[in-house]
């Protein structure tokens, strides 16, 4: 691995736009293509078959990653999902079953609260399995067992291909799980595969979107404040753009659930507050438009990231809108991840801010 920015301003964007590539060789790791089905680097040391629950903990944008693996696992395995950030799930005494599930994600590996957190699952006598990048990391040799996101060194502190690569991997265990506990059906496995193979170039071809990005960015720069909103597996991916904003150009940022929005945080939209819906055409799409359309009547300005045919239907009036590829809403977040990175990189660097070591932050949060 060659650590430098290659022809790139920053390590962000060269890790932004390093994505297809590191995605799909992160699939070709969990996926058996001769046969359209997950086929795992190693055996796990326990059967999803005979768990009640699985535990995840994590923190910041790995956390985020757990948030929207929850969906995949509780709908495409039947498993329910209990998750933490990891500085409460360590004190919180909660119960863990006896030979359950504790699965914890971390780029590097070294994250003190995500370590704490593992190492409790342990005391209670649970299974743990690790996501992590550094292979060699602490929790990664204290884990049960490890499955490596294959997204090579990440320099930028905001995390981009770490994040994409965590997402990758937990959707391919997810389908594992339903595998082994008799819910997924072999047609169903394939299809996922089929629409898993599709993700890097999905990705290559949401980039193209930059120049776009980059403009909208100006407008963004000027707000104080930014509220991104989401339905489904679009809510973890607003709470995830609006941590990336925050860290990098320091904006209030605001991720809310669309649903959410009436309960409190409408009282904030006025012309001033741009709000970022993100909202491929999925089976929430229809209750995401009323909540844009909340939005609207309050003179709100609305940028969408979405797909053509969700843009065509809305018939809202957006400040802009963002066009994604059409693709099977399963894998959306994995390819939307790249839209809400490149708008928090463009804002910082319009800015003038130090997008690769932002003020107050460390790479990898080692003490408590
Ligand atoms: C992400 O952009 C952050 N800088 C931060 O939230 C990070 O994801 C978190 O500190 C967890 O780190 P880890 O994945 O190395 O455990």
């Amino acid at each position: 691995y060659r650590i430098d920015k290659g022809n790139h301003r920053h390590f962000m964007a060269k890790e932004i736009h390093e994505q297809p590539e590191v995605v799909g060789r992160t699939l070709s790791h969990y996926v058996d293509l001769a046969n359209g089905r997950v086929a795992l680097p190693e055996p796990l040391p326990f059967d999803f078959a005979k768990l009640s629950r699985l535990s995840i903990t994590a923190c910041g944008t790995a956390y985020y990653a757990g948030l929207v693996a929850r969906y995949w696992f509780e709908s495409i395995a039947r498993l329910p999902v209990e998750i933490d950030v990891a500085s409460e799930a360590r004190y919180r005494e909660a119960p863990l079953e006896r030979d359950g599930l504790t699965l914890v994600i971390s780029q590097s590996g070294e994250t003190a609260d995500t370590l704490a957190s593992l190492r409790y699952a342990k005391s209670q006598g649970q299974h743990t399995l690790s996501v992590v990048n550094v292979p060699t990391s602490t929790i990664a040799r204290e884990s049960s067992a490890v499955l490596p996101t294959l997204a090579g060194p990440e320099i930028g502190v905001a995390s981009t291909k770490a994040f994409s690569c965590q997402l990758t991997v937990l959707l391919c265990l997810a389908i594992h799980a339903g595998r082994a506990r008799g819910v997924l059906s072999a047609e169903r496995e394939r299809a996922l595969i089929d629409a898993l193979i599709t993700v890097p170039g999905l990705m290559a071809e949401a980039l193209t979107r930059e120049a776009e990005i980059e403009g909208l960015a100006r407008e963004v720069s000027k707000a104080r404040d930014v509220l991104y909103l989401g339905r489904g597996t679009s809510y973890p991916m607003a709470l995830e753009g609006a941590l990336k904003l925050k860290e990098i150009s320091y904006i209030h940022a605001e991720g809310y659930a669309a649903g959410e929005l009436k309960h409190g945080p409408i009282a904030l939209i006025d012309e001033s507050v741009p709000v970022i819906v993100i909202a491929p055409h999925d089976a929430v799409f229809e209750k995401t438009v009323s909540n844009m359309q909340e939005v609207a009547a309050r003179g709100g300005r609305i940028v969408l990231i979405g797909d053509a045919k969700g843009a065509a239907e809305h018939g809202l009036d957006t400040l802009a809108t963002v066009t994604m590829p059409a693709l099977d809403a399963t894998v959306a977040p994995i390819v939307y991840a790249v839209p809400i990175q490149q708008l928090a990189y463009h804002t910082a660097v319009f800015m003038g801010k130090d997008v690769d070591q932002p003020r107050n932050l460390a790479k990898s949060v080692t003490v408590e």
